[in-house]
């Protein structure tokens, strides 16, 4: 009984952080490890995976969310992602889809978990990008497109707050939930130049918030669903969902923690990081508050933008936030969540999922810090790529059935429809060309469409209509209404989009690694199902 589960009584924890201002390597392993995650209770009960730091003499702690990473443009970071993960999986494994041991005799009593981290947001060279076929096991077992456990991250891109994950084929939703995902926080000069300035906040007045829903037994253990939420056909077992929405918001790994804060100015950094839910959030259901956005995905906004209304995030999507408590001394404040689900015309959101953090402004001033003066600009001009476009595709998002009956969403390309994750790549950008991409979303909620390697400039969207093939789910006859513009909170690079249905959205990209990768939607119910496919720079 989620209700039962007190909220605002555990502090937030703030994840470790792995200093590497001047590049270089370190170990992290994946294991289990319990987790005082609920509360309240008598210490920790819950289960989880999550990444630490191969130490001496059991020196490791492992954590979810894994530590920090705090890394330096042009120091390049190598990570050996060490999988000690057991023989057995911590939630139900559909093996009817398409996932990581499908093509072959393993299993995972046999070879262990498999896994492979990826770097979201980072500028990866394509054998260290963490690819879902590039997974391997404690026991021996390799994807088909392994390629070691150490990863090189150049770094060659600017400051921003990045994430890692699991990405293994057909597991990342479960491998994700148990706890393995961590922040990778990039900085630059002009970044450390404004925090040493005092135009930003920094040092203890900066946090990384991971948000992330998860339902839990009575034990405390996590829980995940095991049967499909829609389908009178599945004949048993273990099977993926449409969506999951879980029942308590955790933060850093801990369910509705409170933030004790000065009055003053704090910089958060919010990311996302839940299987299917969005969130749309308000300081304690009111506006306007005082909430400036300075960035998101993969850097800095032009301006700071100051919100006059909720913030909507999409899973996988990070947003730079500057909040000022500076009138709020000895107030107690709510972060308030009212995204339905799925978003934006599905059920209202049931409580007790509506709040996800409390701020307490109770904490005494400290005098010595200066308060920061945010800056007129974050960077000299309004992010573009630059560059004609070589070629413009028309990709679509659309709803389907997989042969069970169980919703399956898709993506694919308006002339051919339908497209699975076994066909050939259509995909296919020269190396440091630019292309515009036009996602036309023909089912009804809004997917967040993800790019690996490259970012890009949100163009905008416009509403459209067309005749559907009903067999192959191609489009003609598109008609393409008014564009709107960006949302302001989107002028900067990004690499996940939020694609609305019944509209077309477009990108511009610039595709300057060569190899293979992924695009896919980030609801990670409907990445599993196979809505991602290769791209490959050629
Ligand atoms: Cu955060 Cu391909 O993912
Ligand atoms: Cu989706």
């Amino acid at each position: 009984d989620p209700d039962a589960i007190p909220r605002f009584v555990n502090e937030l924890p703030r994840p470790s952080r792995i200093n590497l201002p001047n590049g270089g390597n370190r170990t992290l392993v994946m294991s289990p490890t319990w987790q005082d995650v609920l509360g309240g209770g008598p210490g920790p009960r819950t289960p989880v995976w999550g990444f630490g730091q191969a130490g001496g003499l059991g020196g490791t702690s492992v954590t979810w969310p894994g530590p920090t990473i705090v890394a330096r443009k042009h120091r390049p970071v190598r990570i050996h992602w060490a999988n000690a993960l057991p023989f057995e999986h911590l939630l139900p494994v559909d093996t009817t889809i398409h996932w990581a041991y499908s093509h072959t005799h393993h299993t995972i009593a046999d070879h262990g978990v498999p896994t492979v981290v990826h770097l979201h947001g980072g500028h990866t060279g394509p054998d260290d990008d963490g690819h879902p076929e590039a997974w391997y096991t404690l026991g021996g077992a390799t994807g088909p497109r392994f390629t070691g456990t150490r990863f090189r991250y150049d770094n060659d891109q600017e400051a921003a707050a990045l994430w890692y994950h699991d990405h293994t084929m057909g597991l990342t939703r479960l491998n994700v939930y148990a706890g393995l995902a961590g922040f990778y926080l990039l900085r630059d000069d002009r970044e450390l130049a404004l925090i040493e300035q005092h135009r930003l906040p920094g040092g203890p007045y900066e946090l990384e918030l991971m948000i992330q829903d998860r339902t839990f037994h009575p034990d405390g253990r996590l829980a995940y669903p095991d049967i499909p939420d829609t389908s009178s056909e599945w004949p048993g077992g273990p099977s993926i969902r449409h969506e999951f929405f879980g029942q308590v918001i955790t933060v850093n790994g801990k369910a509705w923690p409170y933030l004790e804060v000065e009055p003053r100015q704090y910089r958060l950094r919010l990311l996302n990081g839940s299987n299917s839910r969005f969130y749309r959030l308000s300081v304690d259901g009111r506006w306007p508050f005082p909430v400036t956005q300075i960035g998101a995905d993969n850097g800095f906004l032009h301006r700071p933008h100051r919100l006059d209304g909720p913030l909507v995030i999409s899973p996988g999507e990070r947003v730079d936030l500057v909040v000022d408590f500076r009138d709020h001394r000895g107030a107690v404040l709510e972060l308030t969540n009212d995204a339905p689900t799925p978003f934006p015309k599905g059920a209202p959101v049931a409580p007790p999922a509506d709040k996800v953090l409390q701020f307490r402004v109770d904490r005494p001033y400290d005098r010595r810090v200066p308060e920061p003066r945010l800056p007129e600009a974050l960077r000299g001009a309004p992010y573009r790529v630059a560059g004609t476009p070589a070629r413009t595709r028309r990709l679509l998002l659309l709803d389907g059935r997989d042969e069970f009956g169980r919703p399956k969403p898709r993506l694919g390309t308006v002339e051919h429809g339908a497209l699975g994750w076994d066909d050939p790549i259509t995909e296919n950008p020269r190396v440091r060309t630019v292309e515009v991409w036009e996602v036309f979303n023909t089912t009804y909620e809004t997917h967040p469409v993800h790019l690996h390697l490259a970012h890009f400039q949100v163009l905008g969207r416009a509403p459209f209509t067309a005749t559907r093939d009903p067999e192959t789910g191609a489009l003609s006859d598109i008609r393409v209404g008014p564009a709107q513009p960006p949302d302001a909170g989107e002028l900067c690079p990004k690499d996940t989009v939020m694609a609305p249905p019944g509209r077309v959205t477009r990108i511009k990209v610039c595709f300057d690694k060569r190899g293979v990768y992924v695009w896919h939607c980030h609801i990670l119910e409907h990445e599993e199902h196979e809505m991602m496919r290769n791209y490959e720079v050629v």
